[in-house]
């Protein structure tokens, strides 16, 4: 699914970039990748799929 139309970013690439890179906010995640920075619309999914990433790791961390 792609997040940002604007540079064709996918959840895919924001999700490895949390996991692998340790991204916790947009602006780290813009170190990392160009996105949010045309339009804008993309950036409250980015931030939710950052946050949900957050969480789905710490919940997997609980049951390992
Ligand atoms: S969709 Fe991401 S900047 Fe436009």
């Amino acid at each position: 699914m792609f997040v940002c139309m604007c540079y064709g970013v996918t959840d895919k690439s924001i999700r490895a970039a949390v996991q692998g890179n340790g991204v916790g906010n947009m602006r780290e995640l813009r170190e990392h990748m160009e996105l949010g920075s045309q339009c804008g619309k993309c950036i409250q999914m980015a931030q939710q799929i950052i946050d949900q990433t957050i969480i789905d790791d710490s919940m997997f961390k609980n049951v390992g």
